[in-house]
This record gives C-alpha cells, structure tokens and sequence, in this order.
C-alpha cells in the first residue's frame, strides 16, 4: 500500500475552504493537462456546499467545466429534488451555476428501488471507465465527508457496506436511518488517484482522532487507505482540536 496522507489543518473553515478549492482546481488542471479529463466523485452531506460555492465563483479560465466528469460517491435514498438529496445540493452550488454538461453529470437515481439505482450507477462506472470484470475505477479525485460516528460515503458503523470487497457501489442499510442509502465501496474508494476528506467543527473531533490513529482499526473512514494515491485531509483547527501533535500535520 502507497498512502501518501498528508493533514492540513486551518484556523477556521474561512480558511480551510478556499484551501480546498485551490486543490479542487490544482488537480483538475493536472488531469486535464495529463489525460484530457477530470473524473471527480463529490461528497455529500452539508460541509461540501461552501467549497461548491467557492468553485462555482473561480474564473471558467481556471478550469474548462467542459472537461470535467462529475460523479457522487453516496446518495440518500431519495429523489432529486429532495432537501436530503446529494445532487439537489451539489446541482443548487455548482453544477447549475457552472452550466455542467448534462452528459458530464453521473447522478446516481436513487428515486428507483435502492438495489436497482446502485446496479444501475455500478454498470455507469463499469461502461464509463471500461472495466474488465475484477476491476476497479480510478477516480482522479474522491471527496468525503466525516461523520461524528466516523462514517463516510454511506459506509456507516456496522452495515454490511463495510466488508464489501468486490462489488463497486451497492444499496447499504443504514440501521439509524431505517433507510437505504447508496454508495461507493473500499476497493472504489481505495483505487483512486487522490481522496480529500473535510471535516469542521469540534463534534468532528473524536472521529478525526480516531480515523487518523486507530487507522484500519478505527471507524469506517479509517478504512480509506488509497492503495496508490494521496490521502489529504482538510480540516479547520476545531476539527484537528483531540489530534496528537505528530498527527496535525503543519497549521496552515
Ligand atoms: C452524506 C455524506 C456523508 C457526509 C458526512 C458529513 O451523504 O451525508 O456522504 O458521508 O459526508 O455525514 O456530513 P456533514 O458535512 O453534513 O457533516
């Protein structure tokens, strides 16, 4: 295993989210420059809005949207116009505001039964990167979210997600939603070029301490361990507040 982790730790999320984006677009010029595209899978949940908002205000010199492949990590068993929906919140801060190509924008439609709309975004992935039976895709970039209890993606504390080795996006029970959500296993997680996680304010804390010490043994997104890619952590000095010294990375 490659793991290249790198923790970058901010006063406050003023800082930590034009950070991000100044990364977002860093790599997407790299892979542009290099294979022509830039395949992003975004995360969920409410903390990515500020970096969308930010990227959505970078100059369209920074970055040719056009060039751009958007994909989702996990979605809310919902459909898309729900407040809880995924996409609604990434299509209401960036995607509308950039004009993405319907064509670039891979939704996952969990407004159909959660084993079919997980069936159905797994074969997108296996058409969309052209992979043999056994293979995985690797994004260019992953980005995730931490939960306080330490999931990420929908891979959450005791679902059946969490042992998943060869399927690459199934529909996972999540106990204390009583609800299906849909998401991106290990081996997806783990294959890609480079994997953000973001994650601020102190209710962050415990999990980041215990993802980034207990690693593999720790919570769910310890199991995020790229096999060949970075692993960069965002996050604000809240967040980083239970981290031993030799973890915080340099305060930036
Ligand atoms: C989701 C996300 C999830 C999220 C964390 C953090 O669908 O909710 O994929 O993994 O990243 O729950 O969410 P917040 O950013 O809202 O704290």
């Amino acid at each position: 295993m490659n793991t290249n982790l790198d923790v970058r730790v901010f006063p406050t999320p003023a800082e930590l989210f034009p950070a991000a984006a100044t990364e977002f677009i860093r790599l997407a010029q790299e892979a542009i420059r290099i294979s022509g595209r830039f395949t992003v899978a975004l995360s969920g949940g409410s903390t990515p809005k500020n970096l969308f908002k930010l990227l959505a205000g970078f100059p369209a010199a920074d970055i040719p949207w056009e060039q751009v492949y958007f994909f989702f990590g996990d979605e809310r068993h919902v459909p898309p116009d729900d407040p809880e929906s995924n996409f609604r919140m990434a299509n209401e801060s960036l995607l509308s505001k950039i004009h993405a190509r319907s064509e670039n924008v891979f939704r996952i439609h969990a407004e159909e039964d959660a084993e079919t709309a997980a069936n159905n975004y797994e074969q997108q992935l296996i058409k969309f990167f052209n992979l043999q039976p056994g293979e995985f895709p690797r994004f260019d970039l992953i980005m995730l979210g931490l939960g306080p209890d330490g999931h990420t993606a929908s891979l959450f504390p005791g679902s059946k997600g969490l042992s998943e080795k060869h399927r690459l996006v199934i529909a996972n029970w999540v106990e204390k939603f009583n609800a299906f959500r849909i998401t991106f296993t290990y081996p997806v997680l783990n294959q890609a070029a480079c994997v953000t996680f973001m994650a601020a304010g102190a209710d962050k804390a415990d999990a980041v301490r215990r993802v980034l010490q207990d690693k593999m043994q720790g919570p769910p997104a310890g199991g995020v361990m790229p096999v060949d890619g970075k692993l960069l952590w965002f996050l604000d000095r809240d967040a980083a507040s239970e981290l031993p010294a030799g973890l915080r990375g340099s305060l930036r």
